[in-house]
């Protein structure tokens, strides 16, 4: 018998050349090819799945397994294999959900106390004389609070923050020198405690504020699963906020690494993120698949990477506080799906995760789209808009804003055939082989399939689902291709190899044993150092 897999590479063979606006001759398929829950509508109407290929789809979950293992996930079982933890990010907004039990104890009573410690921290810093906040983390400690800050922005009523990752010292230079050292608060993000960028740029702004007339004592704070170690750096123990192994740092924003920005927004709007968050999880946990978003969502990646062969993905939000959003979610789907061994041991059959990329809409309209509309490759899109704005006076602004959003989506199914290019030409005055050599430029092959997600509004509760919402595609597409979506060994070689080159990069060692590339590129850089 045909395995789910084959079958559904045949119905690819079968249908990919029929116009996806012929689709839409069945009757309801806008209703039928879209999730809806309380503040989101998840539109996938516009890909070539259909109900047969949408049945083989969800055959897959059932062949992985997928209730049992989200159901294994949420009780707390060692699903992250390789690094023998549980997964547990979602207890991080269990708020009024009952005990959830790793090894034999429930971790809901630290999880509520750290949370309070974080709120009268929170107050006290918003009604006290810090004026700027600034996080020191990287990778997951520095883009969930960069992003959820910068997306709810008109939430701020709090002190400013701002967000230094990057181990070149220009982040930390350009990021200082607009700040008063004694009205600052530095907050070192790391669930290791190790991380080279991060310790750097700590010790670096421990220094600056030493050196400004600051307090380090009392206006250092630390996130961390590793308090011995922020002990070692001299950081207050009551303003550490410690957290479990089994949060990973791309799902930690819910705990104490959401700290910046829940100084920004306040306690209270936090509390609706987490809230927004739990919606999600409940959701994903109790909809039938075809009534469930993350689910859906996913097994249109599935079908558009591993079937269809889209290498990439672009995330699309036409929502500029998202901005960030594309570079959240590399790290969230890159750094969970990126890897080619199986949960047990053997090697990939098929691809894994696809590159994520993206800009905020408008703004890519007018930078890459010209390939998404006629490059040689297909990109499936993923838009994302509001259906309000945070702006009423300038309801303008967004209406254009969606305009945009749907005109593409349209385009990119509908695209222009050589017939209707010919008459636009004629239109404009051409004639003969130049109208015929110009239509040809006009010509949108058209086909391409994009999804959008359309929420109320960019609130809190709004952004919490969001997010949860890829946490839990990633999860399904992880559960999919049998892979550990929780551990990120692919960052390690790097690392180790950048701790290694530390000292040829010092001039303190010879170049002995490195390649000729890498020798020859540490000894222009030594001869060139000024
Ligand atoms: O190098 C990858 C990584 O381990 C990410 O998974 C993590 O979010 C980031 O580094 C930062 O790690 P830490 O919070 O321990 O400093």
């Amino acid at each position: 018998m045909m395995d789910n897999w084959t079958r559904l590479k045949s119905r690819l063979d079968a249908t990919q050349d029929r116009p996806l606006l012929a689709l839409f001759e069945e009757e309801g398929r806008a209703a039928h090819y879209a999730v809806q829950t309380e503040h989101m509508r998840f539109d996938y109407a516009k890909t070539n799945i259909d109900a047969d290929t949408r049945a083989d789809l969800i055959a897959l979950t059932e062949d992985m397994g997928l209730a049992g293992k989200r159901d294994a996930m949420f009780g707390g079982a060692a699903i992250n294999s390789t690094e023998n933890r549980a997964v547990l990010h979602t207890a991080l907004r269990n708020l009024d959900g009952g005990p959830i039990y790793v090894d034999g104890s429930d971790v809901m009573p630290d999880i509520h106390a750290t949370l309070a410690r974080m709120r009268e921290f929170a107050d006290r810093i918003r009604a006290g004389n810090i004026t700027d906040v600034v996080n020191i983390g990287i990778g997951g400690s520095d883009l969930g609070p960069a992003m959820a800050t910068a997306a709810l922005k008109p939430y701020h009523d709090g002190p400013r923050c701002h967000f230094v990752s990057n181990v070149d010292a220009a982040h930390i230079a350009d990021t200082l020198a607009d700040l008063d050292a004694k009205t600052t608060l530095v907050i070192v993000a790391s669930k290791t405690f190790t991380t080279i960028e991060t310790m750097t740029n700590a010790r670096t702004a421990r220094a600056w504020m030493q050196d400004h007339g600051g307090d380090p004592k009392t206006q250092f704070a630390a996130l961390s699963t590793a308090e011995d170690k922020t002990t070692a750096f001299g950081i207050d123990p009551a303003q550490v906020f410690g957290f479990e192994d089994w949060v990973g740092g791309r799902y930690s924003v819910w705990g104490p690494i959401g700290l910046s920005l829940m100084i920004a927004i306040g306690p209270k709007a936090f509390d609706s993120f987490l809230r927004g968050a739990q919606a999600m999880d409940r959701h994903f946990q109790a909809a039938d698949p075809l009534e469930n978003m993350p689910i859906m969502l996913a097994l249109v990646g599935i079908w558009h990477n591993q079937i269809c062969g889209y290498a990439t993905r672009a995330v699309l939000p036409y929502d500029q506080r998202l901005a960030l959003l594309p570079s959240y979610l590399q790290q969230l789907e890159m750094e969970s799906n990126g890897k080619s061994t199986l949960l047990d041991g053997s090697d990939a059959a098929r691809h894994s995760g696809p590159v994520v990329w993206g800009a905020a809409g408008t703004n890519g309209q007018h930078a890459f789209y010209q390939l998404i509309h006629q490059g040689t490759r297909v990109i499936p899109c993923e838009f994302m808009v509001a259906a309000n704005g945070h702006e009423p006076d300038l309801a303008h602004h967004h209406q254009l804003l969606i305009a945009n959003c749907l005109a593409q989506s349209e385009a990119l199914m509908r695209g222009r055939s050589l017939t209707e290019a010919r008459k636009l030409m004629e239109a404009k005055g051409f004639e003969g082989t130049e109208l015929e050599r110009q239509a040809r430029h006009r010509v949108f092959p058209g086909n391409r399939p994009s999804t959008t997600l359309v929420y109320d509004r960019l609130d809190p509760f709004t952004l919490g689902q969001i997010i949860a919402l890829y946490e839990h595609r990633v999860f399904v597409e992880g559960v999919i291709l049998g892979i550990n979506s929780f551990d990120q060994w692919g960052v390690e070689l790097g690392k180790e190899l950048a701790t290694s080159l530390q000292p040829l990069v010092e001039g303190e060692a010879p170049s002995t044993g490195k390649d000729g590339s890498t020798a020859a590129l540490l000894d222009y850089i030594l001869n060139r150092r000024s």
